[in-house]
């Protein structure tokens, strides 16, 4: 096969990963457990082609050059080694996000390109291995290979599946609060702070504790204690960039409003957690009947654009659609 499309799902971290235990094989730090998240799509194909001197790539219609170019040829380049070919391909993705945007598409970019362009080289590789081939691009991506609930161990090559998504059905209220790019790339922001931040070594150290929490939480379908160590797992990664020096920050007022918001709606009653990542968007956690009352209490906060409610995704699959056509 010359041609391959696939799709695969963006994930939001409950527990997180901020720190590489080994920088040129990108291995992280922290053990994080994820939720792969059905209404954030990328879709890409990759076309295999003898006439090309190098790797083509278009995101969302618009040609990559510099060094987002040479990370997707840099994925490319290692399904070449293990296929054993040379030919160049041209890559075609498209991210079926909220316009708005701004949230991270290296998860499931990574993921999609890994899995597509395994098949576009000819290689039939098993979901695990996939997730190793995508993990030393962005360690994010290495969780998008699986649906529902996955775990990517510290250390750790390839990511697990933890629960399916139906094992425990949950929503999140994806809060947009910002338009634009992130101010840092989360390479550099977590490079950064192990550099310069007193709290990375704690952060480090006491990752294990809150991962154990979220999962078991997951696993004993126990809403408060996922909730309580998924808010810890984020506070605590954010505490770590704002004592690097300068510190990283990506906190904006919006951000603390809307958590602000959330935790009144949670001493209100309504079970409601909150999570943030390399940038100013916030993403609620809550039950599926909780979801439409967040999004109306977090949409009435000054300063946030949109929400976008979803669900639990699936794994990682080869297509039939199209990255050209529009959403
Ligand atoms: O995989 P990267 O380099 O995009 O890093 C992701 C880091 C966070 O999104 C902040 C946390 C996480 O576990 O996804």
């Amino acid at each position: 096969m010359t041609r391959a499309r696939a799709v695969a799902c963006s994930n939001i971290a409950l527990a997180k990963y901020w720190g590489k235990a080994s920088v040129a094989e990108n291995l992280p730090a922290t053990p994080s457990l994820s939720l792969t998240l059905a209404g954030l799509r990328t879709i890409t194909e990759v076309e295999v082609d003898p006439s090309l001197s190098c790797d083509h790539a278009e995101l969302d219609g618009a040609v990559l050059t510099g060094r987002p170019l040479e990370r997707v040829a840099a994925m490319l380049d290692r399904l070449r080694a293990r296929a054993g070919v040379s030919t160049s391909a041209r890559v075609v993705s498209r991210n079926h996000f909220p316009t708005a945007a701004g949230l991270a598409s290296s998860a499931s970019g990574f993921a999609a390109l890994a899995l597509a362009g395994a098949r576009a080289f000819g290689l039939d590789l098993p979901l695990e291995t996939l997730s190793d081939i995508a993990r030393a691009s962005s360690a994010s991506a290495a969780r998008s290979l699986f649906g529902g609930f996955v775990a990517l161990p510290a250390g750790g090559r390839c990511a697990e599946r933890v629960a399916s998504g139906e094992h425990f059905p949950l929503s999140m209220v994806v809060t947009l609060t910002a338009k634009g790019a992130k101010a840092i790339g989360s390479t550099q922001g977590m490079q950064h702070t192990a550099a310069t931040s007193p709290y990375y070594a704690p952060w480090v150290s006491h990752s294990p504790k809150l991962f154990d929490e979220v999962r078991r939480g997951v696993l004993e379908r126990d809403f408060e204690r996922l909730g309580v160590a998924m808010e810890q797992s984020a506070l605590m990664m954010h505490a770590s960039m704002l004592a690097a020096s300068p510190a990283v920050i990506y906190l904006t007022p919006t951000t603390l409003a809307v958590m602000a918001a959330v935790r009144e709606l949670r001493a209100a009653g309504t079970p409601a957690f909150y999570t943030m990542d390399a940038g100013p968007h916030v993403k609620v956690l809550t039950l599926p009947e909780h979801a439409a009352r967040v999004a109306a209490c977090v949409e009435a906060v000054p300063g946030v654009e949109r929400t976008v409610v979803t669900g639990s995704g699936p794994d990682a699959a080869l297509t039939d659609e199209d990255p050209r056509s529009g959403e």
